[in-house]
């Protein structure tokens, strides 16, 4: 998909060496999708400070975004049996996602149509959907099915009383709604998405554990500290030897307005240390921070740091999930493969980190944000059912690290994205009016997010992307 014309260097001075040229020397090599590049085509622009602020954009979003985009909702895996219901509250709009027949799944308005009563306070399962206050009952159709002393509404139509819906289409296990009747369908919203995830499917994984922490900063300033490797230095200095931060790929499709992805590659040292380092002070480093404590084994004539470490992902995670993965290339057992769909979600296609996460703006207040990091797990071959999704909730003082989930490195590695983001949105909110700019090519992913989140709040709704 889409013409390759210009190769990230063109955009860089670094001296590291590209995502490219690391994985060209990997003994097991990474598939077609990992081996392209796409042409990094998104103007360098500037975006004022209130966007990330100020009721009156969050307001906007509300309005103009959130009613307007593919959202994941759920999984399948979450409502596995006819009438199980997920409630999502969405921006603006909150809605049971049930399981109305075998293979259909239906989102509806979660509000009452005779005093708007929340119909599910939370996930729930049920045989009919009956209203808690007064006990108005639809069927899982959406078809009215029950009004107490009916005889006291005379002229209500069964007809007129259906629960409204949002669209519902599935990819890959993940169930997601649109409320716009004028979107195009889910995929072509996803664009690149399905070709690289196709032999990275998601379908054969369930959704384990949901970790869910507020925020201190606006959805936008979170996400936007996840798609880019250029905090390394500030945030995670302990990964500097071994994150390989200037040598991260991001790409961007011309033809793809909801689509990211950046390409991390593990064992490979920083630019911004000031020396270099030998493949064994790499591995070193690594596994003091990955595994402290560990010896580490002397490297053998020619091994590579980054070979070392994906072979030691391949069999830990083969161990833990029971699965063979010797086969699998390097930067798949081993670097960050993550991309992002606009608005708000960003998959990984990595082993190591088996991890999606989504981010909702707290509603009525721009400064804070929901983040629901969740962890998959290989769908055993014959399960019969799987456990119920474990639920994490981090209050204010409360750790990722602590929380005992993340291997302990990616915990603190989120604890200091959690502090960051904290700071910044402090920064960002009482620091006067200059506006925010972004680098040209590390930060081009938050500048194309900016790109598409423009056409949806511009003043024309013909500028959305995929309208007329
Ligand atoms: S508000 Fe739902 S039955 Fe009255
Ligand atoms: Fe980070």
């Amino acid at each position: 998909m889409g013409s390759q014309t210009k190769f990230a260097p063109d955009y860089r001075e670094s001296p590291a060496p590209l995502f490219q040229q690391v994985i060209a020397d990997d003994p097991i090599p990474a598939p077609a999708v990992l081996r392209e590049y796409s042409e990094i085509d998104v103007p360098v622009a500037r975006v004022p400070r209130d966007q990330y602020r100020s009721p009156a954009f969050a307001a906007l979003e509300e309005e103009r975004l959130w009613p307007r985009v593919w959202q994941m909702a759920c999984r399948e895996e979450q409502i596995p049996e006819v009438g199980d219901c997920v409630v999502y509250d969405s921006p603006g709009a909150s809605f049971i996602i049930v399981r109305s027949g075998p293979d259909d799944i239906r989102a509806y308005y979660n509000s009452c149509l005779h005093r708007g009563m929340k119909l599910c306070a939370q996930d729930t399962s049920v045989a009919k959907l009956s209203c808690p206050f007064h006990g108005f009952t639809w069927n899982l159709d959406g078809t009215l099915a029950h009004v107490p002393s009916r005889w006291d509404f005379p002229g209500l139509k069964d007809e007129n009383m259906h629960l409204p819906q949002a669209r519902v289409e599935r990819w890959d296990g993940f169930v997601f709604l649109n409320r716009d009747a004028d979107a195009p369908p889910l995929a072509d919203y996803l664009g690149h998405i399905p070709a690289h995830f196709a032999d990275w499917s998601y379908g054969d994984k369930y959704l384990a554990t949901v970790i869910r922490k507020t925020i201190d900063a606006n959805w936008k300033t979170c996400i936007e500290a996840f798609v880019e490797s250029y905090h390394l230095a500030g945030i995670h200095a302990q990964a500097l030897p071994f994150g390989g931060d200037a040598s991260t790929q991001y790409d961007v499709w011309a033809d793809d307005p909801h689509v990211s992805r950046f390409m991390e590659p593990t064992g490979i040292m920083s630019d911004q240390l000031p020396r270099a380092l030998s493949e064994q002070e790499i591995l070193n480093s690594a596994l003091s921070v990955v595994f402290a404590g560990a010896v580490p084994p002397t490297l053998e004539d020619g091994m590579k740091a980054r070979h070392f470490m994906a072979a030691g992902m391949r069999a830990a995670m083969g161990e833990a999930h029971g699965v063979d993965y010797s086969a699998m290339s390097d930067a798949e057992a081993g670097d960050a493969v993550q991309y992002s769909l606009f608005p708000n979600l960003i998959i990984f296609r990595s082993l190591g980190y088996p991890y999606v996460y989504r981010f909702l703006p707290v509603r009525g207040d721009p400064n804070r944000a929901t983040f629901e990091f969740m962890i998959f797990k290989p769908k055993p071959a014959d399960a019969q059912w799987l456990p119920e999704v474990e639920k994490v909730e981090l209050g204010e003082t409360d750790t990722f690290a602590g929380a005992g989930v993340l291997p302990p490195w990616h915990g603190e590695i989120y604890d200091q994205d959690v502090n960051g983001l904290r700071q910044c949105q402090a920064g960002m909110r009482d620091g006067g009016d200059a506006d925010i700019i972004y680098s040209a090519y590390q930060e081009v992913r938050i500048r194309h997010l900016h790109q598409t989140l423009a056409r949806y709040v511009s003043d024309d709704p013909r500028d959305a992307p995929g309208r007329r």
